[in-house]
This record gives structure tokens, sequence and C-alpha cells, in this order.
């Protein structure tokens, strides 16, 4: 009781409802709610109530008036708190703006090049292109937001997946008729592309979907069958859905994980010599026979170990399952929080808890965010729907590395 008065003290604010608690003041009230189950009588909705596990909170039905004019008032917000340490990760000062409107289908890998201050990312999947199928990539200047259309030379097609680590974006790909998912080094400037992986001991890679490096510059690939399941690739997936570790020194690649559900973002994260990855399952997205989402499918992001020096993860652990929808790109701040594209916005997890913190929204509607790219203290979010900038945000994103 007494840490409840503790923290209702520093909450003075406006309009406190059975549902929804004051923020806190410094919070602008048009953008921001704090839905908390300490505070309000959100343990207990009055009524009849249902939400599917794909639509946000505020996209659930109720058949009471109050609840749903909470629901109303939730989904015009930017952001969304479950946790009092949202606040401190976001801090008041952070804005989030629509900047590109593109088409609403994927936009993916997100990769931002600070020293030319431009953002690489990618339209993926049909219905764009040649039936989904791309020679090229957008890059956005982010100081005079202009998009222009960018190939790399050689052409890449069908890329899927970036990380810019030290000068150079890594960039993995799907693959196209004819040629198989491959690592690749681009340079940011002259487009120039270098392959440096495409096979597993000859065997071809299932079509990959995302990666991430860690300070020494080795892989982690995840081989996802989405590629195939929406005909981007004619290839029939060779393996279950798996991820590559990619040794920077040796170049060899090793499995340290598989599933029967699906692969999809990766992130590693670094605290001292301790290295954590982090992997949601994306099981519940089917598309063959027919395509839907399967409620009983995964959804789950898992942490685990990295055994240095051998490449096995080790203490695999459930994090969470998202609130909703399920989690697509993922990438972890300086400080460790994990940043994960959710559907209706961005959550930020705790990676010790696994709690939701909050959500970082995009708008409602069809708008999807799928992955994220980091600055010092600013986020693009790229989905369908195009592109939104986060501003000034408090935490400082972008890694050592
Ligand atoms: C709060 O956000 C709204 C919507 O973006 C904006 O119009 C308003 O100026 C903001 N208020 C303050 C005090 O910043
Ligand atoms: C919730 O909605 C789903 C989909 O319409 C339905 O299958 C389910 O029975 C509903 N649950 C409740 C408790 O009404
Ligand atoms: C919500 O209500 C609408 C309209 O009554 C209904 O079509 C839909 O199935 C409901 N969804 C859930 C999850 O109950
Ligand atoms: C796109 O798909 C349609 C329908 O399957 C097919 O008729 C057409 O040839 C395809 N176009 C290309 C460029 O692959
Ligand atoms: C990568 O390979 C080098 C050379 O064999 C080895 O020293 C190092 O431990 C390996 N790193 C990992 C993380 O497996
Ligand atoms: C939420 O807001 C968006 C944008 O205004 C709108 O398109 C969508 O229909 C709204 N969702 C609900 C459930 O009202």
């Amino acid at each position: 009781m007494k840490a409840k008065l503790a923290v209702s003290a520093l909450l003075i604010g406006q309009g406190y409802s059975n549902f929804l608690p004051a923020l806190p003041h410094d919070l602008n009230k048009t953008t921001w709610a704090f839905w908390d189950y300490q505070q309000s009588s959100l343990a207990v909705l009055p009524g009849q109530f249902n939400r599917s596990a794909f639509d946000a909170p505020w996209d659930g039905n109720s058949s009471d008036i109050e609840v749903k004019a909470v629901y109303e008032s939730l989904n015009s917000t930017q952001f969304v708190a479950y946790d009092n340490k949202f606040f401190d990760i976001i801090g008041s000062a952070a804005a989030v703006e629509h900047i590109q409107a593109l088409a609403h289908q994927s936009h993916e890998a997100a990769c931002y090049i600070p020293d030319l201050h431009k953002l690489f990312f990618v339209e993926w999947g049909p219905p764009g292109g040649n039936n989904g199928t791309h020679p090229w990539q957008y890059m956005l200047d982010v100081n005079t937001n202009t998009l222009s259309k960018v190939q790399t030379d050689p052409p890449t097609i069908n890329a899927h997946g970036c990380v810019y680590f030290q000068g150079s974006m890594y960039i993995i790909t799907d693959g196209t008729d004819g040629e198989t998912g491959y690592l690749a080094k681009v340079d940011p400037i002259t487009l120039k592309r270098e392959t440096l992986l495409n096979n597993y001991y000859g065997q071809p890679f299932a079509g990959f979907n995302d990666l991430d490096i860690d300070s020494d510059g080795n892989f982690y690939l995840t081989d996802s069958k989405s590629g195939w399941a929406r005909d981007i690739v004619p290839y029939t997936p060779p393996t279950n859905p798996s991820t590559y570790f990619v040794n920077a020194t040796t170049m060899r690649p090793k499995v340290i994980q598989t599933t029967t559900g699906n692969c999809n973002g990766v992130a590693v994260s670094e605290s001292g010599s301790i290295r954590t990855v982090y992997l949601p399952n994306t099981g519940v997205s089917e598309f063959k026979p027919v395509s839907k989402k399967n409620p009983y499918g995964q959804r789950e992001i898992w942490a685990y170990d990295f055994s240095a020096p051998a490449p096995v993860l080790t203490n695999p652990r459930l994090l969470n399952n998202p609130i909703s929808y399920f989690y697509d790109g993922i990438r972890v701040s300086r400080n460790g929080w994990i940043f994960a594209g959710a559907g209706d916005g961005v959550d930020v997890i705790d990676p010790v808890t696994g709690l939701t913190l909050g959500t970082i929204r995009v708008g409602g509607g069809d708008n999807l965010a799928v992955t994220v790219a980091f600055g010092e203290h600013e986020i693009w979010i790229v989905g369908r729907g195009g592109v939104w900038h986060v501003s000034n945000v408090k935490e400082t994103l972008a890694r050592t590395w």
C-alpha cells in the first residue's frame, strides 16, 4: 500500500478515470496513456469483452460504454505505457511522426548509416515489383526526408535484412529464381556488393529473414520459410527454419537453433563479456496451403545465453508472448532494452522479466510496425504504411559497435 501511495504521489495530473491512471505531469496527455493494472480497475472489466490475439488491446470489443471510450482514446495515442520504466526510457520530449507514407505492404531491413544520415530499407514481398521480386532498395536521406530507389552493384534481389557495422551494410537475401539466399557486404557510398556466404556445406539456405552482428563481427542469421511461403523463391525449404552462427574469423557457418515454427528477427545483446541472443518465433504466420494467422502457432520471444567461445545457445527461456500480434524485427538498445515490431506498434521489452514496458504506436488502422533502426536518441520504424520517425528519445539507443 505504501509503495502504491508513493507512486500515486508522483502522478499528479488530469482526468483520473477508473480505467487509466493519471500520467506523470510532464507527459503530453494527447499522445500518451498508461495501461496500469496496479492503479486502475483494469483487472476487472465490466460487461462482455473479447479480443483476438492479433488485435491491439484498443481494437478489442466491449459492451461497456466507458471501456469503449478508453479504447478509443488509446487508439489516438503515440505511446502506451504498461510500466513506469517506459516513461524513463522514452522521456517526455519524444514524438512519433509518419515521415513516409508508402504502400501497406512489408517494409523491412532498416539500416541507419549515421555518417551519411541515410536510412536503407526494403519493400518486401508481393504485391510490389515483379510479384514481390525487387532488384532495388530504398534509401532515405533523413535530413531532407528525400526517398530514392537504389541498386547495388551488382544488383541485390530480395534483400530482407540489414545491419550497419563498421562502415558497411551487411545484407541478407531470400534469393530469387536461379539464386538462393546469401549474406553480402555492401559499401553504403559506392553500393558495391561483395557476397560473403551463400551455402551451408553445399546446401542452399531456405531464404534468410534477418541478421544481427556482435561486437566481434560474428553473424547471427535467421533462415526462414517465409520466402518460399510467399512465393518469393521457388525452392522448397531444405530444412526446418534455423538460426546460423557465422564466425567472423573463419566464415564457418553452424546451426545454433532450429524450430518447426518459423524464424524471423534476431538480436544480440552484450553486457561485458556476456552475450545474450533473442529470437522470436513466428510459426503463427501460415501461408500454405492456406494463408492465415493461426493463433495456436508460436508467437514467443526466447532469450538464450551464448556460451563463448563455443557457438552454442544455452539456458533457453521464454521471455514473453506479445500482448498482441507477433514479434517481427527486433533490436536491442545500448542498455539492453528489446525493441520489437509487434503489429500496432513497437513493443519495448524488459530483457530480464520479459515484461512489455510499453508500445510506440504507428497510428492504428492498417499501419503495422515491422522493424526498427536506431540513431543515438531517435528511432526509425519501417513497416506496412511506410516509415515513422521517433524523435528525442531519452534513452541512448545506438549501441557502441
Ligand atoms: C501534445 O501533442 C499534440 C499532438 O501531437 C500536439 O498537438 C500538442 O501541441 C502537444 N502538446 C504539448 C504541450 O506539447
Ligand atoms: C471471442 O471471439 C472469437 C472470435 O470471434 C470467438 O471464437 C470466441 O468464442 C470469443 N470468445 C468469447 C469469450 O466470447
Ligand atoms: C467484435 O465485434 C464484432 C461486431 O459485433 C464481431 O464481428 C467480432 O467478431 C467481434 N470480435 C471478437 C474478437 O469478439
Ligand atoms: C506475376 O504473377 C502472375 C500471376 O501468377 C503471372 O501471370 C505473371 O506472369 C507474374 N509476373 C511476373 C513478372 O513474374
Ligand atoms: C571463431 O573462430 C576463431 C578461430 O578459430 C576462434 O578463436 C573463436 O573462438 C571463434 N569464435 C566463436 C565465438 O566461436
Ligand atoms: C484507430 O485509429 C485509426 C486511425 O485513425 C483508424 O484507422 C482505426 O480504424 C481505429 N481503430 C479502431 C478500432 O477504432
